[in-house]
């Protein structure tokens, strides 16, 4: 509720290529949202990461960023990824290796190990699906965020000779594990708190349940890992008796995200299998220009999370006006739940409904979607 909340301090990061565009637009919204609801919200706009920072600097950020980002009770970032040679064509593009870290360095450097994705088709919404079943689609994919397939560590040797080898350490720990099942677990009994019984998952050991967490691995080729989650999941389902369980194997998963994606309810997911999955899951809730993202520690509030949406810097379309900026609001509005201003989440959301509804094509720009939001705000 918008009354308890405390006063909250926000670091705003527009990063690179659409990032910026987007960010903008996020701002005419936080400063009509902060007037019309008398948020206690403040706001500082950082021009790091970036690879504009990069350019001037040699290095994406800050060497004290953590610590500058440790003052803010939320960073809300755009994209990054340099757009490529824009203004300058013979500048080079910084590789993703590099301009992408900071992403990683925060996720792991303030413990956000659960990276939340929900994915839900919106009546108005894009629906690339033919099957009508496809207007359920109503997912939440929760994803290890700290550890797994993206520890970063590893090398090359011989580097450059026919005799290279390249490691790349995978590490999985049980109490990164559990944390995570369990949180999956804990999202899906609110889910059915709020939905009530109005949905069915056919569930592969329990029968059918109106809530159901699907447990997604590649045991069948990565055993060690994926028995260590397959255990963890068994245990800590029996905590949750009234939520039905599944599995399914990562690449049997991208065919049923595409075959009956309906299915799905909760969907639980190492760093890499969350990835891939979630672009997908995108897809089925009217693209990457919908899809909000939120990385957060739900042990521990008193570092900053990390919002930002789904999609990248967009360098096929940055610079020209083109980027939808829903999916920036939906993670704005997901920012705003967090610091516990749920009425003008609430308000935020229903904007982005109603304009979907609304809207006709032509295909707008960034700041026209804008527009047709906030004239659902005021
Ligand atoms: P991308 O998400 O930037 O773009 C994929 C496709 O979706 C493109 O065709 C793009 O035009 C479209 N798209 C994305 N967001 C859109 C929006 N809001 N409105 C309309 N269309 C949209 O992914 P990519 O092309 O694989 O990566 C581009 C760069 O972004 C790379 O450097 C990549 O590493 C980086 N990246 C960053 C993040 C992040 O900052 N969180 C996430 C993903 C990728
Ligand atoms: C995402 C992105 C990042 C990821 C990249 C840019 C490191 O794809 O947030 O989905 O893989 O986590
Ligand atoms: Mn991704």
């Amino acid at each position: 509720m918008n009354a308890t909340a405390k006063d909250a301090r926000i670091a705003l990061m527009p990063g690179d290529g659409i990032g910026t565009e987007v960010m903008e637009q996020a701002v005419r919204v936080l400063e009509l949202l902060r007037e019309q609801d008398a948020l206690p919200l403040s706001w500082d706009t950082l021009d790091w990461p970036s690879t504009a920072w990069h350019r001037e600097h040699g290095q994406m950020m800050p060497d004290d960023a953590l610590q500058q980002a440790c003052e803010y009770d939320a960073l809300l970032l755009g994209a990054l990824g340099d757009p490529g040679p824009l203004e300058d064509k013979a500048r080079y593009r910084l590789p993703d290796g590099i301009s992408l870290a900071p992403l990683l360095t925060f996720r792991k450097g303030l413990d956000l190990w659960a990276c939340e994705r929900p994915a839900r088709l919106l009546p108005g919404a894009p629906r690339y699906l033919a099957d009508p079943r496809a207007e359920q689609v109503d997912m939440l994919v929760i994803r290890e965020n700290s550890e797994g397939e993206y520890v970063n560590q590893g090398g090359r040797l011989q580097q450059g000779t026919p005799h290279e080898v390249a490691t790349q350490l995978e590490i999985f720990t049980r109490r990164g594990t559990e944390r995570l099942i369990r949180h999956a677990f804990v999202r899906a009994r609110e889910r059915l708190q709020d939905h009530g019984a109005e949905r069915s998952f056919f569930c592969t050991e329990k029968g059918s349940a109106a809530a159901q967490v699907c447990l997604i691995t590649k045991r069948n080729a990565q055993p060690a890992w994926g028995e260590l989650y397959t255990e963890v999941f068994a245990e800590v389902a029996r905590e949750f008796p009234e939520i039905g369980v599944s599995h399914q194997l990562v690449d049997a998963a991208c065919m049923k995200f595409v075959q009956c994606p309906w299915e799905f309810d909760v969907v639980v997911a190492s760093n890499l299998h969350g990835d891939i999955l979630t672009d997908l899951a995108a897809v089925l809730s009217g693209g990457l220009g919908l899809a909000p993202s939120c990385n957060i520690n739900p042990d521990n509030r008193d570092r900053p999370a990390l919002f930002e949406p789904t999609h990248g810097s967009a360098p096929d379309i940055a610079g020209q006006g083109k980027a939808n900026p829903a999916a920036m609001l939906l993670t704005t509005a997901m920012m705003l739940e967090w610091l516990g201003f749920g009425l003008s989440a609430e308000r935020l959301r229903g904007a982005v409904a109603q304009d979907l509804v609304t809207s006709t094509p032509p295909a707008r720009g960034c700041k026209e979607v804008a527009d047709g939001i906030i004239a659902h705000l005021v």
